[in-house]
């Protein structure tokens, strides 16, 4: 199976693990963009949806899912995102698509974040993936300075404007032992809106999809 047919399957697989009735919370990527498709087949199941982005937003809006603004809907049952880099205790390091800011604030307002991914982004440390930082436009160099004293390698993603109007630096080279302290660091630094890492609020399960079917992922 291609890595875009693990990714359907872990967004099929989804729809066994949300609560339906209300409203749902709706991640960004291309994972997400399986399970955005998926869940219009049970759409008279649920209320709408809250997303993290103007590109989920629409794909919902062409299904006929009403979305919600996260400020009319209070705590949302179920979140559904995808990741770029999950531990075995379900932290996560996400941003590649550029919406974790929205993501993070859906995720913290949910009471079950459900991620779904294909099998290739479960490891046993992160870091690999370049971890994504978004921030103010104006403090882009002075941020980069602070987290190359940090022991990473900033790289400004060229071309590419949040929808918050911001921008992203992606930091390499870290080797990520220690991931609330880290997401806390970096959340200290003047000038950062969002850091890609999700350890404070981690998932609480993941769905993997492979060949030998959606692997179910607890913390350990
Ligand atoms: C977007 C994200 C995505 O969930 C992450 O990049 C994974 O993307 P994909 O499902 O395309 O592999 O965090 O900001």
């Amino acid at each position: 199976m291609t890595a875009d047919e693990l990714k359907k399957q872990a967004a099929y697989a989804a729809l066994d693990h949300i609560t339906t009735g209300g409203i749902i919370g709706v991640g960004t990527g291309s994972t997400v963009n399986h399970f955005i498709d998926a869940l219009a087949t049970i759409k008279h199941k649920i209320d709408g949806a809250v997303s993290s982005s103007i590109v989920s937003t629409k794909r919902l809006e062409e299904h006929g899912i009403t979305v919600f603004d996260l400020n009319e809907t209070g705590t949302i049952a179920s979140y559904v995102d995808g990741a770029d880099e999950s531990n075995h205790l379900l932290q996560l390091v996400k941003g590649g698509g550029g919406a974790l800011t929205r993501e993070k604030i859906i995720a913290a307002a949910s009471e079950k974040f459900v991620c779904i991914a294909d099998s290739s982004k479960l490891v046993d440390v992160l870091g690999t993936f370049p971890l994504p930082v978004e921030v103010v436009p104006m403090s882009r160099s002075y941020v980069a300075r602070e987290i190359v004293k940090l022991g990473g390698q900033p790289v400004y993603r060229e071309g590419f404007i949040t929808d918050n109007s911001n921008v992203i630096l992606d930091v390499h080279g870290l080797t990520i032992m220690e991931p609330i302290a880290l997401e806390k660091t970096l959340n200290n630094i003047v000038g950062v809106v969002t850091n890609g890492l999700f350890a404070m609020r981690p998932a609480d399960v993941l769905l993997l999809g492979s060949e030998d079917g959606t692997q179910i992922v607890h913390a350990n």
